[in-house]
């Protein structure tokens, strides 16, 4: 039956594909998307894209560190013109690779929030994430621990939180930017003595991702656990099936005040042939109307509002800090390094 199921959705996939590309004539502008954002739903808004402005969108799916690695290879024979990258470590390290070049556009600059956007204009962000924490509130009322008395991210590093503890491995960008994040909120030294406290309490091993950790703490193999509020949205939303349901439904998010927000991307390739289309194509995507539209459907939040979906709304406000993307990239390889002396695997 699930083989079936498989079989039905990647057949609805394939026809959707096929449909999102208007009559192709020989004349017809096209915009070629080499994408990290791993969401079929953003397929909706590059054809409403394309509806309106008769530009067709192609669209190449590849995970974010393959993505840079595939446009270090390619070099100037790329047929890359945007680029959609997750994770303020990815996108700095793609304009950092010197795979992006400078964007002027005035919409681009009105559109996306500061501390949000690139000040050399090579990219800028389209929709928000929170990194929060995800806990078992009977695992830690076992432990004498009130839930209630989890603030900050900090908080995982007291001893009482011993043998607690899950999270996901180093390779992660989402949590070397939330270590980025701490550097330049709390200084290195503050930081490393977090890093220290938490992985000494730590339950299992690294996770491999977010959704194993929320599996994690609704089974009871750890306390509490740090991932992206999507997952436990995505979870509850029963995107992810019914079990998947019923286990996010035994967790509580817990969202720091302020919390660190991350965000997706989007640039323009260095190589760009159709530079016209692919600024087009961007300062679509940063509309109020297309930042929502990745948005909604992923449980994101869009860039100037929040994500109005009753699951995401019931997670509580959120306020964002005061540190910018940039600052992320900037301390990214101190983040690592920090990590690394910590025992972060
Ligand atoms: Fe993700």
């Amino acid at each position: 039956m699930q083989k079936l199921k498989k079989l039905f959705y990647s057949a609805l996939t394939f026809t959707f594909l096929l449909n999102l590309n208007i009559p192709v004539t020989s004349t017809q502008r096209e915009v070629i998307v080499y994408s990290g954002r791993h969401y079929d739903t953003d397929r909706y808004v590059f054809k409403q894209f394309t509806e309106e402005t008769g530009i067709k969108v192609r669209l190449i799916e590849t995970a974010g560190i393959e993505l840079l690695e595939r446009l270090r290879r390619e070099g100037s024979n790329s047929n890359a013109d945007v680029i959609l990258l997750v994770d303020a470590a990815r996108i700095t390290e793609a304009a950092d690779s010197n795979l992006l070049q400078r964007i002027d556009s005035k919409l681009l600059e009105s559109y996306v929030p500061e501390g949000l956007k690139d000040s050399d204009r090579e990219w800028y962000a389209l929709t928000r994430r929170v990194r929060v924490m995800v806990a078992n509130p009977k695992v830690l009322a076992k432990a004498g621990i009130d839930i209630n008395d989890i603030t900050d991210y900090t908080d995982l590093a007291k001893p009482e939180f011993e043998g607690l503890v899950c999270l996901r491995n180093r390779k992660s960008p989402y949590n070397q930017s939330l270590v980025a994040n701490q550097i330049v909120n709390k200084g290195e030294e503050e930081t490393s003595e977090w890093l220290d406290g938490m992985i000494d309490n730590l339950a299992q091993d690294f996770y491999s991702g977010d959704i194993a950790i929320i599996r994690a703490v609704a089974q009871k193999k750890c306390g509490v656990g740090i991932v992206n509020h999507y997952y436990v949205a995505r979870m509850l939303a029963g995107v992810n099936g019914r079990r998947d349901q019923l286990y996010a439904d035994r967790t509580t998010v817990i969202i720091p005040n302020p919390a660190h927000v991350n965000i997706s991307a989007g640039g323009l390739a260095k190589y760009a042939e159709n530079k016209e289309e692919a600024i087009l194509l961007l300062e679509y995507l940063a509309s109020p109307d297309g930042s929502s539209g990745l948005a909604e459907p992923t449980f994101e939040h869009p860039l100037n509002e929040v994500n109005q979906n009753e699951i995401v709304r019931n997670f509580g406000e959120f306020v964002p800090d005061d540190v910018t993307v940039e600052e992320l990239g900037d301390y990214n390889s101190l983040a690592i390094k920090l990590m690394i002396n910590a025992g972060w695997d």
